[in-house]
C-alpha cells in the first residue's frame, strides 16, 4: 500500500498540471503569433508595448498588455481577453484598429486563446510610456472602422475542410490564425481589403516600403521551386535556397528570428504542405509596388 502511494505521488509530481501546459503553450504562442514583436520591444518592459506600426492608414502603437490595472489589462477577466481576441473589441465596446491582427486571431481555437491568457496574465505588471495612435484623418472618421469591419472581419473560430489531411489543416490553421502569413503575403486593395482571389500571391506595406513576395507554388513568380526542406530552413534561419537571406531591415527577418524559428519542425512542414496546395498565381508584387516601395 505504502509503495502504491509513493508511486502515485511520483506520477503526480511528474505529469505537469494542465495549467502549466497551458502556460507553456501560451508562451510559445506569444512568440509564434508575433505578440512579442509588438508588445515586447527590445529595451522596453516585457508586455509594455511601444512598437510603432507605420501603415498607409496611419501609425498605430502597441499598448501595454501587462497585468497593470491602469495601463494594461490588470482589471480584465478572461472573458474580456476572449472578446478582444475573438471579436476585436475592447471591454468598453470600442473596435480595435486592424494593426492588432484580430482578423487572424479571431480564428484561433478556444484552447489557444485560453493558453495566451494564462501566459499573459501571469507576467509581471509593468509601467510604460503611452502613445496615442495617429490614424490618417479619413480613417478616423466615425464609423469608418465599422464599415471596414463589415467588409473584412470574419469572426472565428476557423473551420477546416474535413477531406484534407491533419497536416494540411494544421498548416492552414497556422498560416491563417496564428502566424498570419496571409495577412502580409496577400495583395490588398487601396482600402486594405484582402484580394482573396489572389490569395498569397504577394503584397506590400507601403507605410514601411516593404514588398511581401508571392508564396503560391508558381514556379517563377512564387516559391514553386522550394522544397519542404528549403521552407524549414528559411523559417528557422532566414536563409533562402539561393543562399541569400531575408533582409534585416524588413519584417520577415525579425519574424523568423523571434517567432517562426520557435515553431516545431512538424509545424514548419505543415505550413509548407498547406502552401503547396494553393493555386499557382503569376502575380509579381515587385512589379506592382516596387516603384512605390523604392526608398
Ligand atoms: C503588428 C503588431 C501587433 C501584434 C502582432 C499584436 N498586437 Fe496586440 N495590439 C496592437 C495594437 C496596435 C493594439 C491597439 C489597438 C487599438 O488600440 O485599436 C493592440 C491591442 C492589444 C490588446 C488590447 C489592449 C487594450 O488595452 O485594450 C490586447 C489584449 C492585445 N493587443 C494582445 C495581443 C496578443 C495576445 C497578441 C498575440 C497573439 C498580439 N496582441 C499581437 C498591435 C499588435
Ligand atoms: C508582417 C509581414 C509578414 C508576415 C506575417 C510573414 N511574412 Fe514572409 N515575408 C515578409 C517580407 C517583408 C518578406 C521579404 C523579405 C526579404 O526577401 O528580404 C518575406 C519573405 C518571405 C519568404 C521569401 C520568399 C522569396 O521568394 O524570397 C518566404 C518563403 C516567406 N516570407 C514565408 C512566410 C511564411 C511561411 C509566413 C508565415 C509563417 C510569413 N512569411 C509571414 C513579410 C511577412
Amino acid at each position: 500500500m505504502r509503495l502504491f502511494f509513493t508511486l502515485l505521488t511520483l506520477v503526480a509530481a511528474q505529469a505537469a498540471p494542465p495549467e502549466d501546459a497551458a502556460y507553456q503553450q501560451g508562451e510559445l504562442l506569444y512568440h509564434a503569433a508575433g505578440c512579442v514583436g509588438c508588445h515586447s520591444v527590445p529595451g522596453l518592459p516585457h508586455l509594455g508595448g511601444g512598437r510603432d506600426n507605420p501603415t498607409v492608414f496611419g501609425t498605430f502603437y502597441a499598448p501595454n498588455i501587462s497585468p497593470n490595472v491602469e495601463q494594461g489589462i490588470g482589471s480584465w477577466t478572461e472573458g474580456d481577453f476572449y472578446t478582444a481576441m475573438r471579436d476585436g473589441r475592447a471591454p468598453d465596446g470600442r473596435l480595435y484598429w486592424p494593426t492588432f491582427p484580430t482578423m487572424a486571431y479571431t480564428k484561433m481555437s478556444d484552447a489557444d486563446i485560453h493558453a495566451l491568457w494564462v501566459y499573459v496574465s501571469a507576467q509581471p505588471a509593468v509601467v510604460s510610456e503611452e502613445r496615442a495612435h495617429e490614424p490618417r484623418r479619413i480613417y478616423s472618421l466615425p464609423g469608418m472602422l465599422n464599415i471596414w469591419r463589415l467588409m473584412e472581419f470574419r469572426p472565428g473560430p476557423m473551420t477546416t475542410d474535413p477531406s484534407q489531411s491533419a497536416e494540411w489543416s494544421r498548416g492552414e490553421y497556422l498560416v491563417q490564425a496564428v502566424t498570419y502569413c496571409d495577412q502580409c503575403h496577400t495583395p490588398r486593395s487601396k482600402i486594405g481589403r484582402m484580394k482573396r482571389g489572389r490569395y498569397m500571391a504577394g503584397g506590400a506595406n507601403l507605410g514601411k516600403l516593404e514588398i511581401h513576395p508571392n508564396l503560391t507554388p508558381h514556379p517563377e513568380a512564387g516559391i514553386g521551386a522550394w522544397s519542404e526542406d528549403d521552407m524549414v530552413r528559411f523559417l528557422t534561419t532566414g536563409e533562402k535556397p539561393d543562399g541569400t537571406r531575408a533582409r534585416e531591415d524588413w519584417v520577415m527577418h525579425e519574424k523568423v528570428k523571434d517567432s517562426y524559428s520557435r515553431l516545431s519542425e512538424e509545424d514548419k512542414r505543415a505550413i509548407y504542405a498547406y502552401l503547396r496546395t494553393l493555386p499557382a498565381d503569376d502575380f509579381d508584387p515587385e512589379a506592382r509596388w516596387g516603384d512605390e516601395a523604392a526608398p
